[in-house]
């Protein structure tokens, strides 16, 4: 066991994690967070499993959207393999003690780290002042709602890690300030071929819900028709595929494809490069929509069974907010005892 581990003992192991509903989920949410979200539970560490809907408000959305949004990843949830009997499900919103927590974050996180948030700067581009100010703030609703839950564990993809490493350091900060050891030291847990999904139409753009372009991204609700043409016309290049990692190098569409392929089935690049090397992308392209069609159908099946059940998911929302509050009600109380408010 290292150091690292054994350093945060005195916190029980708990994984926390969410997705904001601004918009569908993409195959690179499945992969790099929804996938790794089914793989973590039943591994004997509780889970718990957010719909952020307060962070989709950072930036516009149209309210029964975001309703038919929130809805819609908690069905990629269930669908996907998240038993709300095994993890606790819910959306922020319903758990009040994610804004009171998020504000006492504000005042204990700096405006200097703030301003070196890279997601932050690509969204808010030279329209920074144009932004909303919770756009700016994000991070550190985003710490509270990892801390509130004393999570020790967040799977996330690789654009995340900036953000988990500044809830350890304002986690790191309270303890200090206040003389306490009562939040953990959160790790990121990045790993797999899922973590950086990219673009089907550019291998250097991480693919993305809000791409102007549909076919840049796999959809969680596109049928098999549409994933093996989306497939089928990624962008690639003349070459045969390595058997080697070293042979992808300055080659993004190939090493994304092949990251899909190994990521769908749990397995490394390494892992699947001895099967793949020496296929042309003709070959390798219909057996990779096969694949893909093969594992995402019976889930965007499910998620429209469940669209068609709006109450059966909002009674699961419901209920996981109340587990959830029963864990974070104690240490909202405990951080405001701690911080001084009167009581
Ligand atoms: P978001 O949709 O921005 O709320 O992201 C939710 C989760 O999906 C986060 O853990 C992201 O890191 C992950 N994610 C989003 N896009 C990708 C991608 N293209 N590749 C891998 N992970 C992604
Ligand atoms: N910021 C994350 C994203 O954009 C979503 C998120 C909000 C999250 N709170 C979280 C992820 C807590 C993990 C843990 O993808």
């Amino acid at each position: 066991m290292s150091d690292e581990v054994q350093t945060q003992s005195a916190f029980t192991p708990r994984v926390f994690s969410g997705i904001k509903p601004s918009g569908g989920l993409t195959l690179g949410n499945y992969l790099g967070a929804i996938k790794r979200f089914v793989d973590m539970q039943g591994s004997g560490i509780e889970t718990i499993y957010c719909v952020v809907d307060m962070h989709a408000i950072t930036v516009w959305q149209d309210p029964s959207e975001l309703r038919r949004a929130t809805r819609e990843i908690a069905a990629g949830y269930i669908a996907s393999g998240l038993d709300p009997e095994q993890s606790i499900l819910f959306n922020q919103s319903q758990v009040s003690a994610h804004a009171e927590l998020g504000w006492i974050f504000n005042c204990v996180a700096r405006v200097g780290w703030m301003n070196r948030m890279t997601q932050f700067k690509e969204k808010a581009g030279k329209n920074a002042e144009k932004q909303s100010l919770g756009l700016y703030a994000y991070p550190s609703l985003m710490a509270a709602d990892i801390l509130l839950y004393h999570a020790t564990q967040v799977p996330v993809g690789e654009d995340q890690k900036q953000h988990v490493e500044l809830t350890r350091d304002i986690a790191a900060k309270f303890n200090h300030d206040y003389k306490v050891d009562f939040f953990p030291e959160t790790e990121p847990v990045i790993q797999g071929a899922g973590t950086r999904i990219m673009s089907l139409r550019d291998g250097t753009s991480k693919m993305s819900k809000s791409d102007v372009s549909d076919a840049s991204r796999i959809n969680m609700t596109d049928d098999a028709d549409k994933i093996a043409k989306k497939i089928r016309k990624a962008k690639t290049d003349p070459d045969a595929l390595p058997s080697e990692a070293a042979g992808l190098e300055g080659r993004a569409e190939a090493r994304n494809l092949v990251n899909i392929y190994a990521s769908l089935q749990g397995k490394t690049l390494e892992e699947v490069l001895p099967e793949v090397g020496g296929m042309q992308f003709g070959t390798f392209k219909p057996m990779l929509a096969d694949l893909a069609v093969d594992k995402l159908a019976p889930i965007s099946t499910e998620m429209a069974r469940l669209m068609d059940q709006p109450d059966e998911i909002d009674a699961i929302l419901i209920k996981g907010a109340e587990k959830a509050r029963e864990i974070a009600q104690p240490i909202l109380e405990r951080t405001y005892d701690i911080v001084g408010m009167l009581r």
